[in-house]
């Protein structure tokens, strides 16, 4: 029985600040920004999206009332959790209108999350093929105003459903992880911002990818030659790039210029949101499908995800017939063209603003935010949202 990603649907939200502009202001050369780190546009959530909101977003995209029926599990993963306790899969199945008898958690590992819960989902499935599972990956990244990592930051959220038989991508072979502990990346319960150790993460991530690179070959008796594609985790453009360049040499040079055109199909998106975090690798597996021309059915495509912390996995899975009727470019681009640009001193005064931590209240002006759902408001420490 095959097993895999049957949908993916993608939100982000409607504001972007241009990373030209963020440089000028920052007095950093733009072209450090858009070549040396490969970002064009940053995504910005105003108040009325968090990774609820976002997650509902993005899951309201691909699901139709027979999905609703069959889901009985539901995994948000999120490195963005705003409740140390309450998960924000129990929001998101309510706002979807899912039936009641599921399973519903968030995993947290950074941003591997997504992937933990794919490989749940497809265990899942594999002993109820008659279910499906919904998986999304919800993040908005933030590292702080005027740091290191500011040009990396984005928001958005994607949601896949995981079913037999699926019509996009079906998971093959064995996967192959590690797990390691170091401090590369992580983030306190009592901060809203990331702490990092910027260099060290770029190396541990390269050094994961090679580690479990290898294992996966091993494992499957593989060679690059078997790929029609790589996909990332993907925290800025450049980085999956200095992962592939680290295995290039072990193809010929036609493999090579397929797998490295690829590679600039499965950025596109990426660029211009900025890091989702646990979103990252799947928002690149859905530019790719939708960016590149020369993919074909059949083809196999790895995937490399990252958590910082830190895990690594890679996994692949081959394009199912007719996976391109599944697909949205349209809408994609129409999502991309409805995005208002906002002036740097627009995204400081946004990113400044914070909901209230002491328990009062504050109504929240959506007007402005065609998004289907939209968080409205808090009161008494207890966030209430709407659909539109
Ligand atoms: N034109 C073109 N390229 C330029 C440039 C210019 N004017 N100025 C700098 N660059 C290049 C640098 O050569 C470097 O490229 P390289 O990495 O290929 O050597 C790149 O731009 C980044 O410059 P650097 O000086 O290293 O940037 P930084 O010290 O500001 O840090 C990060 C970059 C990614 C480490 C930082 O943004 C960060 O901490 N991000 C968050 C953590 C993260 O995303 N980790 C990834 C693993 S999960």
């Amino acid at each position: 029985m095959k097993i895999g990603i049957d949908k993916i649907g993608f939100y982000t939200p409607p504001l972007y600040v241009d990373m030209n502009e963020l440089a000028e202001v920052r007095g950093d050369d733009p072209a450090k920004y858009t070549v040396g780190i490969g970002q064009s546009q940053m995504a910005v959530p105003p108040l009325s999206q968090d990774i609820v909101s976002m997650a509902a977003n993005a899951a309201l995209q691909i699901l139709e009332e027979e999905d609703k029926q069959k889901i009985d599990l539901v995994i948000v993963g999120t490195e963005s959790g705003f409740d140390a306790s309450k998960s924000a899969a129990t929001y998101v199945h309510q706002l979807l209108g899912i039936q009641p008898g599921a399973r519903s958690m968030e995993i947290k590992h950074a941003c591997y999350g997504a992937t933990a819960g794919i490989q749940m989902a497809k265990g899942h499935i594999a002993l109820h093929p008659d279910r499906k599972a919904l998986v999304i990956g919800t993040d908005i990244a933030r590292y702080g105003l005027a740091t290191g990592g500011e040009v990396t930051q984005g928001a958005g959220a994607v949601a896949m459903l995981i079913s037999a038989d699926p019509r996009i991508l079906a998971f093959e072979d064995e996967p192959a992880y590690v797990t390691h502990d170091i401090m590369d990346f992580w983030r306190p319960v009592y901060s809203p911002y990331a702490m990092v150790d910027g260099k060290y993460s770029n190396e541990q991530y390269i050094a994961f990818f090679q580690e479990v690179w290898n294992l996966y070959k091993g494992k499957n008796q593989r060679t690059l030659a078997d790929m029609d594609a790589m996909c990332f985790h993907l925290p800025y453009t450049k980085m999956g790039k200095k992962a592939l360049s680290q295995v290039l040499a072990e193809a010929d040079e036609e493999k090579q210029a397929e797998l490295l055109a690829a590679y600039e199909a499965s950025i596109l998106y990426n660029r211009n949101v900025g890091n989702i975090y646990t979103g990252s690798l799947y928002l690149s597996f859905l530019s790719l499908l939708e960016n590149s021309t020369e993919l074909a059915e059949g083809d196999r495509i790895g995937l490399f995800s990252y958590g910082s912390g830190a895990v690594g996995e890679f996994f692949a899975g081959t394009l199912v017939a007719g996976y391109r009727e599944q697909l949205a470019s349209a809408d994609y681009a129409d999502m991309f063209e409805n995005r208002r640009k906002i002036s740097v001193a627009e995204y400081e005064a946004i990113f400044s603003h914070s909901l209230p931590e002491d328990g009062s209240e504050l109504a929240i002006d959506g007007s402005e935010d065609s998004s289907a759902v939209c968080l409205s408001g808090i009161n008494t420490h207890k966030r209430h949202y709407f659909v539109k």
